[in-house]
């Protein structure tokens, strides 16, 4: 039976110039290389310069998407942006980002934290195969670095600025596992949990931007059990089996967690993208930034099936499989 798929054309992304060593935090905070490498395996993130804008950061990704793609802005009719960091509290940055590319249909943000770009690609596969848009950009932007508390060890150390795009459009497959594309996405939230990771602030409770605030041992113990949880549900539903899985490329929050959850889905490390070495946590870019990597050095070839799973503040986690 033939069926829509929302297939991967080209993906690119952005990281800003600077970039902050684990030495710089050990500096001015009772902290150290050492341990920031032991509990997380962040050595180093990128900053955002002063006045360069999460829009700066996602435009430049997708340009770079649409590069690999082959394709003009002007060929895209929808944008989903993702980010927890948007330029303004209205309108949309994805709008923004519409405007500087010169695409037409339909841009609107998606606000997932973490787990933003998972939400964001879901929706762009419902978009696509329910025939609303033919080709969609799907974008992970953050600058992090806006809503630290440079003085909170426990996070400040944590995150990193960038992102990341990837452009699908729509293909007609027999509908099963070989098919190229989304082959099958699972979303889910717990707002009981919404204050283990939250920002203090925002345009309805304090008219302020606020702060990220965290409960980092409770935030990695629901990580753990959940995205191992939605890795077997997502794997089920697309009806393959943690062998067929040619690559993960999970949210980077934290090489514990990565390695963690690869081994309760039953696949090696050898089969993980992992760049949280070098990016820190990119919330809903990391995942759009880890698979430009690999896609970029020639690791993920056409063809194969990827894995995607992430959780952040709600909270909210997903998966999706996709073949390449
Ligand atoms: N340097 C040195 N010591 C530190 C630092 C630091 N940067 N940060 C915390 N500590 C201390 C703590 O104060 C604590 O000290 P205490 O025992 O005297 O109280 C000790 O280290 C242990 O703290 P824990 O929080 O238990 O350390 P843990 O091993 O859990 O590591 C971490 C902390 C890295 C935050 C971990 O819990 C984690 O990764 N959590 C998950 C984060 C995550 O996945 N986020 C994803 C979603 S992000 C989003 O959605 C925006």
């Amino acid at each position: 039976m033939s069926v829509l798929r929302a297939a991967p054309l080209g993906c690119g992304a952005y990281l800003p110039e600077r970039v902050v060593e684990n030495a710089a935090f050990a500096q001015r905070l009772d902290t150290s290389d050492e341990w920031i490498v032991a509990r997380t395996g962040i050595r180093r993130r990128h900053f955002a310069a002063e006045g360069e804008l999460t829009s700066d950061l996602a435009i430049a990704a997708a340009r770079r998407a649409l590069a690999d793609a082959g394709i003009e802005g002007s060929a895209v009719d929808a944008i989903i942006l993702a980010t927890s960091t948007p330029d303004h509290t209205f309108p949309s940055t994805a709008t923004k980002v519409q405007h500087a590319l010169g695409a037409g249909g339909f841009a609107f943000d998606i606000q997932a934290v973490c787990a933003g770009f998972v939400f964001a690609l879901a929706t762009a596969d419902a978009l696509i195969r329910g025939g609303q848009a033919r080709t969609v950009l799907v974008i992970g932007a953050e600058t992090f670095s806006r809503i630290l508390d440079w003085e909170d060890r426990g996070t400040c150390v944590l995150f990193g600025d960038g992102a990341g795009a990837l452009v699908l459009t729509a293909t007609f497959g027999d509908g099963g596992p070989q098919d190229r594309g989304v082959l099958a996405t699972c979303l889910h939230s717990e707002g009981a949990h919404r204050d283990i990771l939250h920002v203090d602030g925002g345009p309805s409770s304090t008219q302020t931007t606020g702060k990220l605030r965290m409960m980092g041992r409770e935030v990695f113990k629901h990580a753990v059990h959940k995205l191992a949880e939605v890795a077997e549900e997502t794997m089920a539903k697309a009806d393959v089996r943690p062998e067929d899985i040619d690559w993960v490329v999970p949210h980077q929050a934290n090489i514990r967690i990565i390695e963690s959850t690869a081994k309760r889905a039953g696949v090696a490390m050898e089969k993980v993208i992992v760049t949280v070495e070098d990016h820190g946590n990119t919330s809903a870019a990391s995942i759009p930034l880890a698979l430009s990597r690999a896609v970029g050095d020639g690791r993920i070839r056409r063809g194969d099936l990827l894995l995607m799973e992430a959780i952040g503040g709600g909270l909210a986690w997903g998966g999706a499989i996709l073949r390449w």
